[in-house]
């Protein structure tokens, strides 16, 4: 199945099977860049986000919830206003707009186009006879620059922007954080929640939505910490697929390379900026993305967004799109707090006891969100290659239903068993099934990615016991009702195999 021949069908799959509906709403039509998560696509991003979640909290980042809308004056000191936009270009004979970047990237993907000026743009547009992708008309003469952000209004006349990142919202309360932590730096904040872009007609999906939701940890910390940081040698010899853009443009492959040899080879500026670096690796194996297709690359000179002195994408092998990046891990030095300083008038700074001076900390942010990732495991783990029966294969732990229990009939009691024992694994995501033949309620819940299978039949009757059945290996064992709660939850967290269970 070619690329984007999986992308249809994926896409089809998501709809069909409930994770994920429109552009919505869709009885209007559908706005581009709008979706709704069905209940599965809810469950899901749920489970992604609670592994966020638990991977910021057990490395000591603390969550906060900021409000999305914030008046002009912020996003005029976070530099959103002048700084935050896409080049755009318009076709002259059926006036589609488009992405520069991305209608360049499309026609001719040889072309190393990051942080070109709009008018050597232009010129490449000329040069390679690049024309509308719909009508096949002439692009026009200008490229204008499309700010992203969405503006609206606060009572009836403060003008003011729905955020286009969560992180400015979390560095706004830096003198609250000041106090919670009493004045210790290095701290941690991270926030999910909604972020609004006005993209330029947005396709690729969920990858590029006008509303979608981040997930972004920032580190504060004084310049001299990143240097010397205190937990770096905790994950010093933890091997991490690097790809500098050094090797990128010299067509070298990713390499695996250890933090230590990294930071002593100046691949990566500092010990803070690595043990970052780490833990945006372990976000990602976290959320159940295997790491052969998981890489680290760095941003060139001219490809750094405003804020970002360095920067590294994590991009992931997606069957549908290719290497794709799912999140930004940028060094921010201390911009932030000076620019909300200046503009503000308040001093953002704390007294570094070691130093002995008022410094303003730097932050270390780990840029992401939920929607990327959900869209990947079901690109990832969608396998429909046996046409009969197309499974979802997502890791236990992240599929949305954890367990279906069936009744082989619906007579002799057996419905009755089957619901008392989905109420006893309400602990789970737990559903009761008795719609169709069995092989149609198995097929159903393995294209749902539902983990497992419990069938109640006449044997339950006599020897109070079931059958399990795993999605993946269609293996089935019998399982004493005493003991089913007990060993669904070690095959759920990974403790035991379902190999290893007694047939
Ligand atoms: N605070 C820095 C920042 O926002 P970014 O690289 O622009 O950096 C971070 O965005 C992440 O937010 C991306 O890696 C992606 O996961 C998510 N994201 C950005 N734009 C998105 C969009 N239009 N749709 C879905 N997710 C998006």
């Amino acid at each position: 199945m070619g690329e984007n021949e999986y992308t249809k069908e994926l896409i089809a799959f998501m709809q069909e099977t409930g994770f994920v509906w429109g552009p919505s709403p869709e009885i209007y039509g559908g706005l581009a860049g709008f979706y709704t998560y069905g209940p599965l696509g809810k469950l899901l991003k749920n489970n992604v986000e609670n592994a966020i979640r638990k991977t910021f909290i057990e490395n000591g980042l603390w969550e906060v919830e900021c409000p999305i809308i914030a008046q002009e004056k912020i996003w005029e000191a976070s530099g959103h206003l002048t700084s935050f936009s896409d080049p755009l270009i318009f076709c002259t004979k059926c006036n589609g707009e488009y992405r520069v970047s991305l209608l360049i990237e499309e026609a001719k993907p040889e072309l190393e186009i990051g942080g070109l000026p709009n008018d050597v743009l232009l010129k490449l547009i000329e040069e390679h006879n690049i024309v509308c992708p719909k009508c096949k008309g002439k692009l026009g003469s200008e490229i204008t620059q499309h700010n992203l952000m969405m503006q609206t209004k606060v009572g009836t006349d403060t003008v003011a922007y729905n955020r286009p990142e969560t992180a400015t919202t979390t560095y706004l309360p830096f003198l609250r954080y000041s106090e919670f932590f009493r004045k210790k730096v290095p701290f941690g904040i991270f926030q999910i929640g909604k972020a609004f872009r006005n993209e330029i007609s947005p396709r690729q999906h969920m990858l590029r939505m006008r509303e979608f939701t981040q997930a972004e940890g920032q580190l504060f910390l004084y310049a001299h910490q990143k240097y010397e940081f205190e937990h770096f040698d905790s994950v010093a010899e933890e091997r991490l697929p690097l790809w500098p853009h050094k090797n990128q443009k010299e067509k070298l492959p990713v390499e695996q390379i250890s933090l230590r040899d990294a930071v002593e080879k100046n691949i990566l500026k500092n010990q803070a900026y690595a043990w970052t670096l780490n833990l945006t690796y372990k976000q990602f194996l976290g959320m159940g993305i295997p790491a052969e297709l998981i890489r680290f690359r760095q941003h060139s000179p001219e490809e750094l967004i405003f804020y970002a002195e360095d920067a590294w994408d994590v991009e992931v092998k997606l069957k549908s799109f290719g290497w794709t990046e799912l999140c930004g891990v940028h060094d921010r030095k201390d911009y932030d707090l000076k620019q909300h300083s200046k503009f503000s008038g308040q001093k953002l700074e704390i007294f570094d006891g070691e130093t002995k001076e008022k410094l303003v900390p730097h932050i270390l942010e780990i840029a992401f969100g939920s929607d990327r990732p959900t869209y990947a495991l079901l690109d990832i783990f969608y396998d429909p290659s046996d046409k009969e029966r197309k499974v979802l294969r997502l890791p236990h732990i992240l599929s949305p239903i954890k367990v279906a229990v069936f009744p082989l009939v619906n007579k002799e009691n057996l419905p009755e068993i089957a619901e008392k024992i989905c109420q006893d694994l309400k602990e789970f995501v737990c559903i009761y099934d008795k719609a169709g033949s069995v092989g149609r309620r198995y097929s159903r819940n393995d294209m749902r990615g539902t983990a497992f299978c419990v069938t109640v039949d006449f044997d339950t009757l006599e020897n109070k016991d079931v059958t399990v059945r795993d999605r993946d290996s269609h293996e089935q064992v019998r399982i004493k009702i005493s003991e089913l709660k007990e060993t669904l939850r070690k095959l759920i967290h990974g403790e035991i195999k379902f190999k290893d269970l007694k047939k």
